[in-house]
């Protein structure tokens, strides 16, 4: 039976760029608050696999990435009974409706987009139209599902603000057409800063291997970064304006262990950074632990991780189609 508007549960959406291992950020960030929220929602959690290529990708290394992705996916613990998890490129909807979605923005308002500024002063040689009709396609991915919900680090805020504005200019214009979506940021952990530069977000594409933590990197990998982390000369672990890099080890930290910002310091009051940061990369070491074993498991078998994304596919086809059909009536194209 079809639930009604009123049984439905809330629906929640979000993708990641398959683009490295993630880091620590977008796991502390989004992917933690994924598995979190697939419990009581009705959930779409996909691998942006389309967003990918706004960069330079290596074939076969990009095929690997993106499969890998998907995998760990399933290894946080989204179950694809419960959640639709899929691959991007899989469901062709999504850049239909982003084309569509381009006819509706104005040029202003994607050269705003702080991303789109930053990644074409990165990649000065290929600042492509998709780089810049990124946030167009990612609005798509939203709107095709009538998403409610969607769990972001902060970094991605612009981007959803953008997706509100398309959405309800599109509505205004035709009807009401798409639900408007409301970013879902996490209150610690929505910005992981580097380890190393500690004013800066943590990055998967950090050419410093110490400034980022890896999803899959050892316990000794992790304990070494966490010990080379910057921090500052006042030796007092606490929250405070300034303290960038203790913030951050005390974010990571509480994101961890659940504990509060008061708990941890009260912790570790009278106590040195290099002890603070043995135990922060500890609780991180803990954290992974399962997810990596789980990955272990997943990535030795790839027909599951086929069927699974077949599976994905199907479903979300079906539901975007019914977005991109309303739409694109609304709009006046022939039907057959
Ligand atoms: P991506 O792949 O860069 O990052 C995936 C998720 O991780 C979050 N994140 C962080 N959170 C906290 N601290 C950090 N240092 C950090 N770095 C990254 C990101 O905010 C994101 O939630 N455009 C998106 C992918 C996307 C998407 C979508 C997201 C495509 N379509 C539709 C939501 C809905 C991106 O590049 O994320």
């Amino acid at each position: 039976m079809e639930n009604t508007a009123a049984q439905r549960k809330p629906r929640v959406l979000s993708l990641i760029q398959p683009t490295s291992v993630p880091t620590l950020g977008n796991y502390l960030g989004a992917l933690k608050n994924w598995k979190k929220m697939s419990a009581d929602n009705d959930c779409l959690f996909g691998v942006a696999d389309l967003h990918a290529i706004t960069v330079r990708q290596e074939p076969a290394q990009f095929r690997k990435q993106s499969t890998e992705m998907f995998a760990l996916l399933l290894a946080i613990g989204l179950d694809p009974e419960q959640s639709i998890v899929f691959m991007q490129s899989h469901v062709p909807q999504h850049a239909q409706l982003g084309w569509l979605l381009n006819c509706y923005t104005q040029f202003g308002e994607a050269a705003r987009m702080t991303q789109f500024k930053e990644k074409s002063q990165k990649h000065a040689d290929n600042v492509n139209v998709g780089l810049f009709a990124y946030p167009t396609l990612m609005a798509a991915d939203i709107l095709l599902y009538q998403a409610n919900f969607v769990p972001v680090g902060a970094d991605q805020k612009q981007h959803l603000e953008l997706t509100r504005n398309i959405a309800e200019r599109f509505n205004g214009v035709y009807g009401s057409t798409f639900t408007v979506p409301e970013p879902y940021i996490g209150q610690v952990g929505a910005r992981v800063m580097s380890l190393q530069n500690p004013t800066q977000k943590m990055s998967k594409s950090d050419p410093n291997p110490k400034a980022s933590v890896m999803l899959l990197d050892t316990p000794d990998q992790i304990m070494k970064k966490f010990k080379s982390a910057v921090t500052d000369s006042e030796a007092v672990v606490r929250c405070a304006p300034g303290k960038d890099g203790i913030n951050n080890l005390l974010a990571i930290y509480t994101c961890c262990t659940g504990k509060t910002m008061e708990e941890a310091e009260a912790e570790f009051a009278g106590k040195g950074y290099g002890e603070f940061k043995t135990a922060v990369a500890e609780a991180v070491i803990e954290e992974l632990r399962p997810v990596q074993q789980s990955f272990e498991r997943v990535i030795g078998d790839k027909a599951y991780i086929e069927e699974c994304m077949k599976k994905g596919a199907e479903s979300a086809s079906r539901l975007a189609q019914r977005t991109l059909s309303k739409c694109m009536k609304k709009i006046g194209f022939k039907q057959i």
